[in-house]
């Protein structure tokens, strides 16, 4: 059977890419402070469903001494989101494009969110950035699903080794929030699920049937880290 975890390649699992993106988003925000940029998924209100998750079913991580990491962190808006819900956290987000990272950085500071951001590629093997309570994706496989790249000797696809990054920064008990658009919610559990992470919960979202099938355009899998 064909395995559909595996994607084809496109521009946009390229770092130019999203330094172009993020570059024009800058200018954007430079001319309108109110245009914050593009929210991923927003018309599936993707990340009200995940902060509304967060703050609902992990509300003991809701004090200054928890730690938030947001993967492919991209404009921020899913970190100050939470800010916005006073999720009280502190919150990491990371992303391999420096002009992410200074437009998220340009926003924060110009809002006064309490957010820090830091330029990474998360299968830098050197990177090590600590353990968090948790940790939170939006987007970021689908983009690295597209990329075709391999990490290490082995040369290993990044999405087989996209768990261990998970499993490396992510506290026991703590718990990885992920919501893709690219993947269905079995292949999803396929790429992440391992001996150490395992599903917890899932964000519903509306279904759609077609030709007799039925199923979703997006999904959020919690995982809890054993
Ligand atoms: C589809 S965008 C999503 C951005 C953000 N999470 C959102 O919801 O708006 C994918 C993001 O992943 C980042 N990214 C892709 N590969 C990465 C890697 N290996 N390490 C860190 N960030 C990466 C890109 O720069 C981009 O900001």
């Amino acid at each position: 059977m064909e395995d559909t975890t595996k994607l084809n390649t496109s521009k946009l699992g390229t770092k130019k890419y999203w330094d172009d993106f993020y570059s024009l988003e800058r200018g954007n925000f430079k001319e309108n402070p109110e245009d914050t940029g593009e929210c991923w998924f927003n018309d599936n209100d993707a990340e009200q469903r995940m902060v509304d998750f967060v703050t609902e079913n992990l509300a003991e991580f809701d004090n200054k001494e928890s730690k938030v990491i947001d993967l492919g962190t991209g404009n921020g808006h899913l970190l100050f989101a939470l800010c916005e819900d006073d999720f009280a956290a502190t919150m990491l987000g990371v992303d391999y494009s420096e002009e992410s990272v200074r437009f998220a950085k340009e926003i924060a500071a110009s809002k006064e969110y309490d957010v820090s951001f830091a330029q990474a590629d998360i299968f830098d093997a050197s990177w090590n950035p600590g353990e968090f309570d948790i940790v939170l994706d939006k987007g970021t496989l689908d983009a690295i699903a597209l990329s075709g790249l391999t990490v290490g000797e082995n040369k290993r696809p990044v999405v087989e080794v996209y768990h261990t990054v998970i499993e490396k920064i992510l506290k026991k008990n703590g718990v990885f929030l992920i919501t893709s658009c690219n993947f269905t919610q079995e292949e999803l559990t396929k790429i992440v699920q391992s001996e150490h992470l395992e599903v917890w919960e899932t964000i519903k979202y509306p279904v759609f049937e077609f030709g007799g099938v039925k199923g979703s355009t997006i999904c959020s899998i919690a995982f809890v880290k054993k």
